[in-house]
């Protein structure tokens, strides 16, 4: 039988530093325990070892931490993109999670040009498209704006039953400071969970729903659909390219464990929401105008912070469609 992991009993996220609890106090109980937790002699909560593939021969990878996110240069993605630094941008992307060009001045179609190499593109269900191309999705926030796009932890669209397998955002006005948007590894996650925890969500699934978008985009005077994608999905993914496991659940569709009961879902969902924001696992992507940043939400969840009203911060996102997760 698989134990229930303690932290249903908890409640809430131990410091990560404190793998064990050697002497059985809870964090914060006294000065002198909460300095204990920072005195861990196990070594890192997250012993990661960056791929290290062959070196690139058309373009330039710039990393931004050892886990996740890499700025590529070398690339002008308003020209035709030669079959070499295709396959090339296809393994930056599968090394490094989430890839970014910055200075780039293509078109709205050269933008959905750029996503059809990678598979094809992908229609939200919800948010505001440019006129006349459902595959160009609106990220605009101003001093108006009653919302901003992704401004909790999610990875896109996953309510859907094949959810996108990437996307591709262009902001073109950026604000002075701030809208940086921040990318977390859901490997990095996978791979600090204790192997009892591993062991516990092994086969599980869960129902990931895009309720949450009814009335997002009144604002856009979009009319809501009669329902929204639903889909069940297991909570530890193998992505298809990598062959590694994921953590696929996430705050902004996961809604429960299937098959077992709703406050042991509860517990264990709240554990690994926290668990999969730990900064050990992130990257924070400072824009500039004209830059592009391309996830892969196979692996990845991103969060965009909305810290510069009143200033106005805008692009567009194309979406590729993706497989069923297994
Ligand atoms: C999103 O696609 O969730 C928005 C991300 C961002 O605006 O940085």
């Amino acid at each position: 039988m698989v134990p229930v992991p303690d932290c249903l009993t908890r409640g809430a996220l131990y410091p990560l530093e404190s793998r064990d609890y050697a002497d059985g106090r809870l964090p914060g109980a006294s000065e002198e325990s909460a300095m204990t937790l920072f005195r861990g002699n196990n070594g890192p909560r997250l012993k990661h070892v960056p791929d290290e593939g062959a070196p690139y021969d058309t373009i330039t990878i710039d990393k931004l931490t050892p886990v996740i996110g890499a700025e590529i240069g070398g690339v002008d993605l308003a020209h035709p993109l030669g079959n070499r630094t295709l396959d090339e941008i296809h393994r930056a992307l599968a090394e490094n999670l989430v890839i970014f060009f910055r200075d780039q001045h293509i078109t709205a179609d050269q933008h959905l040009a750029f996503g059809r190499l990678f598979g094809e593109l992908h229609i939200h269900p919800a948010a505001p498209h440019e006129p006349g191309k459902p595959e160009l999705m609106v990220i605009h926030a101003d001093k108006d704006s009653p919302r901003a796009n992704g401004e909790g932890w999610h990875s896109d669209v996953s309510c859907d039953p094949e959810p996108p397998m990437g996307s591709i955002l262009y902001i073109r006005k950026c604000p002075p400071k701030g809208g940086d948007t921040l990318f977390a590894s859901m490997y990095a996650a996978y791979e600090a969970l204790s192997d009892r925890m591993k062991t516990y969500l092994e086969g599980l699934t869960a129902i990931h729903d895009g309720e949450g978008y009814r009335g997002q985009y009144a604002n856009y005077g979009i009319a809501d659909k009669p329902s929204y994608p639903r889909a069940e999905h297991p909570v530890i993914r193998t992505h298809p390219v990598t062959g590694k496991k994921a953590l696929y659940v996430n705050r902004g569709f996961t809604r429960r464990i299937v098959g077992i009961p709703a406050d042991e879902s509860d517990g264990i969902l709240r554990y690994l929401y926290d668990h999969a924001e730990n900064p050990l696992f992130q990257c924070r992507f400072r824009w500039s105008e004209n830059a592009i940043a391309f996830w892969d939400n196979r692996c990845v969840q991103h969060r965009a912070m909305w810290d510069y009203w009143p200033h106005t911060r805008s692009g567009n996102r194309v979406t590729v469609k993706g497989d069923r997760p297994v």
